[in-house]
């Protein structure tokens, strides 16, 4: 199972020094909730923080445009050096469009999905993308209460991705923590972003992550 903390808990006056102690913490990825006001009713950041960050970390950078136009601003994380750069299948631009160009920019394209839309909305770019995103909450803000039906909705995804023959990641995005994980992990998802259990755990970021460990060990996903 990939660990992927979002980065948008971390103390952003110390980002750099964050960004170390989570890979030193055992993270695989790190996950940056890029938010414009529009699309969602937040604004975080665009690029700048995750360039600022790529040289104090080896870790896998993984972008989530919450954005309405991931288009106009994909290029600022190319340059930043994000690894695998997500947008909404919600979002105003043309999602084929923006699938082919992350991956005409030698990134991987990976496409999420809100709790109010459906999974069969992924059939026709599915072989498009190398990770889909299942959120477990409404995109916007950290530390919100798990949507329960995103654990069957994960198996629904799980199982179309089965039909295509391709491997393609399915990554939880919000809400996941200790009481969830098991399940997540049986109903196929292999990537999981955590916010507030990890980066606001009482024990610190190593144990936190020791105990997602533990309990998907139990279900290898
Ligand atoms: C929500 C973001 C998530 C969130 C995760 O819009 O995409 O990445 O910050 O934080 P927790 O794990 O606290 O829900
Ligand atoms: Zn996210």
């Amino acid at each position: 199972m990939i660990v992927a903390p979002s980065m948008l808990v971390a103390d952003f006056a110390r980002l750099g020094e964050e960004a170390r102690a989570l890979e030193e913490a055992g993270a695989d990825w790190l996950h940056w909730d890029v938010m414009d006001g529009h699309f969602v009713p937040n604004l975080t950041h665009g690029a700048l923080p995750m360039a600022a960050c790529r040289a104090y970390s080896s870790l896998t950078f993984n972008a989530h445009l919450m954005i309405s136009e991931p288009m106009r601003y994909l290029e600022g994380f190319v340059e930043g050096g994000a690894d695998i750069i997500c947008a909404h299948i919600e979002a105003e631009d043309d999602a084929r469009e923006f699938l082919q160009a992350v991956r005409d920019a030698g990134r991987r394209p990976a496409l999420a999905i809100s709790p109010d839309t459906p999974a069969g909305t992924l059939a026709e770019l599915l072989p498009l993308c190398d990770m889909i995103t299942v959120m477990g909450v409404h995109p916007g803000f950290a530390g919100q209460e798990f949507i329960e039906g995103t654990v069957e909705k994960t198996a629904e995804v799980r199982a179309m991705i089965d039909g295509l023959g391709r491997a393609v990641h399915i990554q939880v995005d919000g809400g996941v923590d200790t009481s969830n994980i098991r399940r997540l992990c049986r109903a196929g998802a292999d990537v999981i972003v955590s916010g507030s259990f990890v980066l606001r755990h009482p024990q610190g970021y190593t144990t936190a992550i020791e105990q997602l460990r533990a309990l998907e060990r139990d279900h290898p996903a």
